[in-house]
């Protein structure tokens, strides 16, 4: 079988890694990839927004499965381009329609969605132009801090929380109004805090049955103790320990199971990941937000803790053969320290070499904003390159990410040194 995988990041690195283990496969191509996905299979320089090329793609390289790492060739269809399309409507594809992708595309649908299968959410109410008033009025019923979130793809940043009422409403104008994240604030959902602790959970459907894949958090903000701006991720563990088998009960029952049942309702076949994003609230689950695809960095934890042929789990997905394939999970701990580059989430300079890859023996490098050159690997992105390491507790896993963070070097890296802070 080839396999064709969209995106640049850890995420599809660490799938291009498990895939080139499985006896299935035959080719991995990535399109873009980076200089880590290139160890594994072939990059091929195609966007992942031009269709026709990667139709292309698909039918000069003979592909067999099409894995979609992130959401927005998903929320802009490309798998319905690839169900129209004779020549391409026999490609196995990972990832939902365009019907199902909306649950990330869209924050109002969602909790629309949520809200008619009795999902639990935060409570909330959506917003545009024309009901601007009402939306000041709902702020000023709820207590602070107040959540605003843009009801499109916002590359991740469409969420604004802030405590201040006034800061609020200028918020929603600035969101409405003067399009503070384009097009995708036009209309804005305005939702209650929920106080707790993060968790994502993923699972694999193929439209019909489902599998829970391992548990993990990720750590967000970009400074030590949570604080800064928010950024891709800058670490991840798994498992998690409050993500106990009571806890992941009421998961299953409280929403993964009414968000598989509630999709076959609403007539949408979903054949992919579906990556829920919960808070803990006193131990009790609710949705933040649903992604259409795994987590970065969470798949550089997940993936190296599934000790089966990762191909079967898409294959499962693809097919509709879901029940027949056994998962297999390592149970020991994975944790993940992302280097980035010094001033990332904001400005920062790429074309730094990298040196010390080849002292790293006890970790797996999942690279992200990499570029190789004439012999030397360079950064080329915010995010640069994944630690993970496993251990048989949390932090036997970390001192091993630690310390090989410290044989990676070059100019301005920079790498949060508390991950799993809250989890000891
Ligand atoms: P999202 O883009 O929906 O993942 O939101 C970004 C981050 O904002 C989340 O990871 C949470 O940390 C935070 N967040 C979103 N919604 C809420 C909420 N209702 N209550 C508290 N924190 C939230
Ligand atoms: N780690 C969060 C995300 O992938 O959206």
């Amino acid at each position: 079988m080839n396999v064709l995988i969209t995106g640049s990041g850890g995420r599809e690195c660490a799938i291009a890694w498990k895939l080139k283990q499985s006896t299935k496969v035959d080719k991995i191509y990535i399109i873009p990839g980076n200089a880590g996905t290139a160890l594994f299979g072939e990059n091929l320089n195609v966007s992942a927004s031009d269709f026709d090329n990667i139709k292309n793609v698909v039918i000069q390289n003979n592909i067999d499965m099409i894995i979609a790492g992130s959401e927005d060739m998903l929320v802009n269809g490309l798998h319905d381009y690839f169900l129209n399309d004779d020549l391409l409507k026999g490609v196995r594809f990972v990832g939902p329609c365009r019907n199902g992708a909306i649950l990330e595309g869209s924050k109002d649908y969602a909790k629309e969605f949520m809200t008619r299968h009795s999902v639990p959410t935060a409570k909330y109410k959506s917003f545009t132009k024309e009901n601007i008033e009402e939306g000041y009025l709902f702020l000023e019923s709820l207590k602070p801090p107040y959540v605003l979130k843009a009801d499109g793809l916002a590359a991740g940043k469409g969420v604004v929380i802030c405590n201040d009422p006034d800061q609020a409403k200028k918020e929603l104008g600035d969101m409405l109004y003067r399009g503070k994240f384009g097009k995708a604030s036009d209309k804005v959902v305005v939702e209650e805090y929920l106080k707790g602790i993060e968790l994502s959970v993923f699972v694999a459907t193929d439209g019909n049955t489902y599998k829970i894949l391992p548990e993990a958090k990720d750590y967000k903000r970009v400074g030590e103790g949570d604080k800064g701006l928010n950024t891709g991720g800058m670490g991840a563990i798994s498992p998690v320990g409050f993500a106990d088998k009571i806890f992941m009960k009421k998961v299953e029952d409280k929403i993964i199971i009414p968000t598989i049942e509630g999709l076959k309702k609403d007539g949408i076949k979903y054949q992919g990941f579906l990556f829920i994003g919960l808070m803990n609230v006193n131990g009790e689950p609710y949705v933040i937000e649903y992604n259409v695809r795994l987590g970065d960095p969470e798949t550089e934890v997940v993936i190296p803790r599934i000790k089966s042929d990762i191909f079967e789990l898409f294959d499962g997905i693809a097919t509709g053969t879901l029940s027949e394939k056994e998962i297999e999970i390592d149970q020991r701990y994975a944790t993940t320290v992302m280097l980035v580059s010094g001033g990332y989430p904001g400005n920062f300079e790429k074309g730094k070499v990298i040196t010390g890859l080849d002292q790293v023996n006890d970790s797996i490098l999942f690279h992200a904003g990499t570029r190789f050159e004439v012999g030397n690997y360079y950064n080329n992105g915010g995010r640069v390159i994944a630690i993970t390491s496993m251990g048989s507790d949390m932090n036997e896993a970390l001192k091993i990410s630690y310390k090989n963070a410290e044989l990676i070097n070059f100019d301005n890296k920079y790498f949060r040194r508390d991950i799993g802070f809250d989890l000891r």
